[in-house]
């Protein structure tokens, strides 16, 4: 079978396309503006070139991780954002479509406002921000493309990855430079390893499961405590993290503070459940190239 990856070069394509060459799929895999050896050049921006590749690489499956995820640049710059995140996404589901290929797209818990989370999948969206938005305008149209695709919504994710900005790589940096860390204490959610979301990512596809489903770590903790136990993992003190609410942030898009995702159909479909924070930073600390972290 032969998969494409759109967004190769970001950590969740990273970690799909490792995964897959793993389990030796056929893969061809996309950079926008970080080239990686290996991958192709593409802007999804580009209608032609998405009708290009996808006509002439042929792949059983579209994987799209590929966006602006910079939840307050988005919100800095809607006209990029939905140029990149709707416009260009619908280039890929419509090509994916036009050529039968299974559509895998990555959307998000900011589709929610935060104010009654953890969501399931069939509570009304209702999006805070310009980068939710967008997210959920995808959604909405690859329903009405096609009921075998997948819509994936994850949170938080994280992992090893020393090109990402990711929280954990935030928190490891920070703390190893000797710079506090503040978290918002009141912002909820799922830390998500981006491995994990991998390796489901695909059992899904094997499972040839469609619509929308949650993919994200079983428990639902604050940024604050998430970054606690980031520190520990890291060998770091706990105390060199500091709470803060939201408001004092100064964040320019508005986050959804009661957010986070039900994870129960997952686990009806999987017949496991994904793992809790405390297995999930087990994890993270074996794939970290630097065993003694601090
Ligand atoms: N990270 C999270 O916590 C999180 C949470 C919920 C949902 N999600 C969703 O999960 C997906 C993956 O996130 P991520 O963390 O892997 O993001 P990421 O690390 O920022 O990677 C984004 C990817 O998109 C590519 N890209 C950006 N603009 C493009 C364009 N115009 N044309 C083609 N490719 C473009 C980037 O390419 P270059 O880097 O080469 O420019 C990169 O490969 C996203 O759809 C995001 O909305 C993420």
């Amino acid at each position: 079978m032969k998969a494409l990856v759109i967004g190769a070069s970001g950590q969740v394509g990273k970690s799909l396309v490792s995964l897959l060459r793993r389990e030796a799929w056929e893969v061809l895999g996309t950079y926008h503006t970080r080239q990686i050896a290996g991958l192709v050049g593409l802007d999804i921006r580009d209608q032609k070139a998405v009708q290009e590749l996808i006509r002439t690489a042929k792949p059983a499956i579209v994987f799209l991780p590929a966006a602006l995820a910079n939840v307050d640049y988005c919100e800095e710059h809607p006209e990029e954002a939905r140029a990149i995140n709707v416009e260009g996404a619908i280039h890929v589901a419509d090509e994916a479509c036009r050529v039968g290929a299974k559509f895998i797209f990555f959307s998000t818990d900011y589709v929610f406002d935060g104010l009654s989370g953890p969501y399931g999948e069939d509570d009304e969206p209702c999006p805070l921000s310009v980068y939710g938005g967008t997210k959920l305008r995808v959604e909405q149209y690859v329903k009405r493309l096609s009921a075998s695709h997948l819509i994936i919504r994850t949170a938080w994710v994280f992992g090893y990855d020393g090109d990402s900005v990711n929280f954990a790589m935030q928190v490891y940096g920070r703390l190893k430079q000797g710079t506090p860390v503040v978290a918002a204490e009141d912002q909820w959610g799922n830390p998500t390893s981006v491995d994990e979301l991998a390796e489901v990512s695909l059992d899904l596809v094997r499972k040839d499961v469609a619509g929308t489903l949650h993919v994200a770590g079983r428990d639902l903790v604050t940024r604050f405590d998430f970054a606690r136990r980031l520190a520990a993992a890291f060998g770091f003190s706990p105390e060199s993290v500091r709470p803060v609410a939201t408001a004092a942030l100064s964040q320019r898009a508005r986050r959804p503070l009661r957010g986070g995702l039900k994870t129960e159909k997952l686990r009806c479909v999987l017949g496991r459940a994904t793992m809790t924070l405390d297995e999930a930073l087990r994890d993270l600390c074996e794939r970290w190239p630097d065993p003694s972290h601090a």
